[in-house]
């Protein structure tokens, strides 16, 4: 196919420069966001008398076709095209002659990508949004059934003091609920129209580039038609929002590993989301886990990419800017891939309650309580400190726990202890008496069900 530019040139381009040059094969995703923006764009060229409304109409009519046409499959891409944005011009002149030349009035390809990028990440940021919502309220079912489940609460991965599955599952639905703010105030700042940029000056044609804001959902223009054509800001918050939402579930995968080894054994996947070994017929392998957690380092790849492409670049468009497509389009696909392979993973597992309430009865996780006992009775903290200490160490070389000491023991180190503080350091009662907010108390983390919900009915 010749070049739209061809005129200017005497040869024809190499076919090795014209593969290296072409993003079609990764770009044509756009093609319903490139329709949506041209069909705005003419729909602007007629009503300010720029074009005739009869040009218009057969513009808007050309471009629906070929739009019902992508869709049913009667039209392919050209692999030969330059892009989506020269693929959709060619076929509307093929199809409806000079209205077609005449789309381009006024604007650039840099305004046109620009916009198409914009148009199909809001799309996207939408649907990563609905994802991690679903994912919250997985979190928050599951806390619903287990705010008396007992587990052990780890610092440095030791065990340290005794929390409930509930809160636990609530920590995370806090971080999702972050990651939600995040991808809704990308949206706001990437949520303003570069079209009418032109090239990089605008144009002298008299369009109104309000008009075009407003027809495709945007708060208002870009105010300086430079950045509008070499801003890729919103592809790195983006970018950057997703790596948070990976971050967030990898370490979550990381637990679900953990959680899944014998070592372990609190939670057991469902068949359909686990998988065996092709030699070591005993195993059971959380590969989605590993996976979203693998993943995770190629989205920060995308990031990086996207950060690293952009620090050099001089005003206004620069080709290198091709190159924020597949990053981004690579860094949402994967997101998306995992919040909705790691949801019903999660959701299907089934919670070794009884493993969790084994594990927190080992490890002396209630001495904090211990502690706090004695100084509730007046010990100064540290004394009491170091007294259950010293407790810890003699259940270390008798095999007991702080359980089975027997009182005795507990009065040779202070007059203060009693029969009462068997009561004090049941695993049950020190997770339930951390009533502070945010706490493991099963009203607390009742509250931050709550709470959740009610983030997730304010979302905008
Ligand atoms: N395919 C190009 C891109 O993705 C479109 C913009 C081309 N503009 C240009 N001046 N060559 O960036």
């Amino acid at each position: 196919m010749a070049k739209m530019w061809a005129g200017r040139f005497k040869k024809e381009t190499d076919q090795g420069v014209n593969d290296f040059n072409s993003s079609i094969s990764f770009d044509a995703r756009m093609y319903r966001h490139d329709i949506m923006g041209s069909i705005a764009h003419a729909t602007m060229l007629g009503k300010t008398g720029i074009l005739s409304q009869a040009d218009v109409d057969v513009i808007r009519e050309g471009l629906t076709s070929i739009q019902e046409d992508i869709e049913s499959g009667a039209l392919s891409f050209d692999p030969q095209a330059e892009d989506i944005h020269m693929f959709i011009e060619a076929e509307l002149t093929s199809r409806i002659g000079d209205a077609g030349k005449r789309l381009h009035t006024a604007r650039s390809r840099n305004d046109q990508v620009a916009l198409d990028i914009r148009l199909y990440l809001r799309d996207e940021i939408d649907e990563i949004k609905a994802l991690t919502v679903k994912l919250i309220r997985t979190l928050c079912t599951m806390a619903e059934e287990h705010t008396e489940t007992i587990m052990p609460g780890y610092t440095h991965l030791q065990r340290a003091q005794p929390i409930t599955f509930a809160q636990h599952l609530m920590a995370y639905a806090g971080m999702f609920l972050r990651d939600l703010g995040r991808l809704t105030d990308t949206k706001k700042r990437m949520n303003f129209s570069p079209l009418g940029s032109g090239a990089l000056a605008g144009t002298t044609y008299p369009i109104d580039r309000n008009m075009t804001a407003s027809l495709l959902g945007f708060t208002g223009p870009v105010m300086n038609t430079l950045d509008g054509v070499s801003d890729r800001d919103f592809c790195i918050e983006l970018g950057s929002a997703i790596s948070m939402v990976m971050m967030h579930l990898s370490r979550f995968s990381e637990e679900v590993i953990l959680w899944c080894s014998w070592e372990f054994k609190f939670l057991e996947l469902d068949d359909a989301f686990a998988t065996g070994s092709s030699i070591m017929p005993q195993k059971k392998n959380p590969d989605v886990a590993e996976l979203v957690r693998g993943k995770t380092g190629r989205v920060y790849g995308d990031l990086v990419t996207l950060l690293s492409m952009m620090k050099s670049l001089p005003l206004a468009y620069n080709k290198d800017m091709q190159e924020d497509k597949e990053a981004i389009f690579d860094a949402v696909d994967t997101v998306k891939l995992c919040l909705s392979t790691f949801e019903p993973m999660l959701k299907t597992a089934t919670v070794l309650k009884d493993n969790m309430r084994a594990a927190a009865a080992k490890g002396f996780i209630n001495a904090t309580d211990c502690a706090d006992y004695l100084t509730k009775k007046g010990v100064p903290f540290r004394d009491a400190y170091k007294i259950t200490g010293t407790l810890v160490g003699i259940c270390v070389d008798k095999g007991l726990t702080l359980e089975t000491l027997p009182l005795s023991e507990y009065k040779a180190l202070s007059h203060v202890f009693e029969e009462d503080v068997y009561q004090a350091i049941d695993l049950t009662t020190c997770a339930f008496s951390r009533r502070c907010t945010g706490g493991p108390a099963k009203e607390k983390v009742e509250e931050q069900i709550r709470w959740a919900y009610s983030q997730l009915d304010q979302l905008d």
